[in-house]
């Protein structure tokens, strides 16, 4: 049992491995099983002379219950753990890398939160989960990384997400695995793995535009959301801080999350969700932003957090053009608590 703890730790490519060969085992153990077992049958059993009758057998109550309950019991544990392993697939730890993916036919697009921007390649530091959120601005793509068994359709208008951590530095393909267009088969990339600190010394080379969330904020202003998104929360807009994640009361009467995708739509489609007690007049930005710059508003949306001291945004006098006096830091990531869904929500 410690060694098979031991071999569940870490990657999910370890426990993929040991999921595929135990079903590997599991299934050709009981199909040949099962064949022996019908072959014997068949030759014990075989009618031996041309007027022989079979013996009438009376029902074999434990004989029925044990080939029921047994195979039962042992393809729900299977269920069970592959469903243990797509939950832990779906749930990033609390402590993961956001990266941003745009796939478009046909290259790769990524970015880091500290403004890092790579095509067709992705450094990743080893021992560390990455999310990825991936967005497509064209059809769909899906990126496949075999070496990390994670595969995730990449869609347009809706961010997936998958997770992953590279346990051994090195160069991993990453491909395309949705057929795309022409140029599908070209659509490849690689995954850097890099040991910690040469990752560090990696990032310190390229963010000429400094990081992500402060491209956001720079683009929050020129495009005058502030106007309206005050962070006291008497604008005409409703208050940002804080919102990524949060359950939000629509006009309509529903309630939503506000994850990645409702808060992309939110900016292009302003108007498709209305939050109650606004209305809709919010400009549309549908073919003003390209989905880099949406991904930069939604980490500056995420660095800003809750306001501090209180779940609820406070600050008398700050009133119109007045960005709420806001002093995110924005040379880091959003904290954990923030940049992670909560259990359950995607
Ligand atoms: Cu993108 Cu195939």
């Amino acid at each position: 049992m410690t060694c098979l703890s031991l071999l569940l730790q870490g990657s999910v490519t370890h426990e993929y491995n040991l999921f595929f060969w135990a079903m590997v085992a599991l299934c050709s153990t009981v199909g040949t099983g099962i064949a022996a077992f019908l072959i014997y049958c068949a030759w014990h059993y075989r009618r031996r002379s041309a007027d022989e009758l079979p013996s009438q057998l009376a029902l074999n109550i434990p004989a029925e219950v044990t080939w029921i309950a047994l195979p039962t019991l042992l393809f729900i544990t299977m269920f069970a753990y592959g469903v243990k392993i797509y939950f832990d697939l779906e749930r990033p730890p609390d402590n993961s890398e956001d990266v941003y993916v745009v796939a478009k036919q046909w290259m790769w697009k990524t970015q880091h939160l500290g403004g890092q921007r790579e095509i067709d390649t992705l450094h990743v530091p080893v021992g560390r989960a990455i999310r990825l959120n991936l967005i497509s601005q064209d059809v769909i793509h899906s990126f496949f990384v075999p070496a990390f068994r994670i595969k995730q359709d990449v869609l347009p208008r809706r961010y997936t997400s998958i997770w992953f951590k590279a346990t051994v530095p090195g160069t991993y393909h990453l491909f395309c695995a949705e057929y795309c267009g022409t140029e599908h088969s070209q659509m490849i990339g690689w995954i850097y793995a890099m040991d910690p600190k040469d990752y560090q010394t990696w990032l310190q080379q390229g963010a000429a535009e400094g990081s992500l969330a402060s491209t956001g904020e720079k683009l929050f202003h020129q495009f005058g959301c502030g106007n309206c998104h005050h962070f006291s929360g008497h604008g005409r807009g409703p208050n940002l801080r804080g919102l990524y994640q949060r359950p939000v009361q629509l006009s309509s009467g529903e309630i939503v999350i506000a994850d990645e995708t409702y808060i992309r739509e939110s900016i292009l489609q302003s108007r498709a969700k209305i939050a109650q007690g606004f209305q809709p007049i919010m400009p549309i930005f549908q073919g003003q932003l390209s989905e880099e710059q949406v991904a930069a508003l939604i980490a500056y949306i995420k660095a800003i957090g809750p306001a501090p001291g209180g779940e609820m945004p406070s600050g008398p006098g700050e009133e119109m053009g007045d960005y709420g006096g806001i002093t995110p830091d924005l040379s880091h990531p959003a904290s954990p608590a923030t940049a992670q869904p909560k259990p359950g929500v995607r």
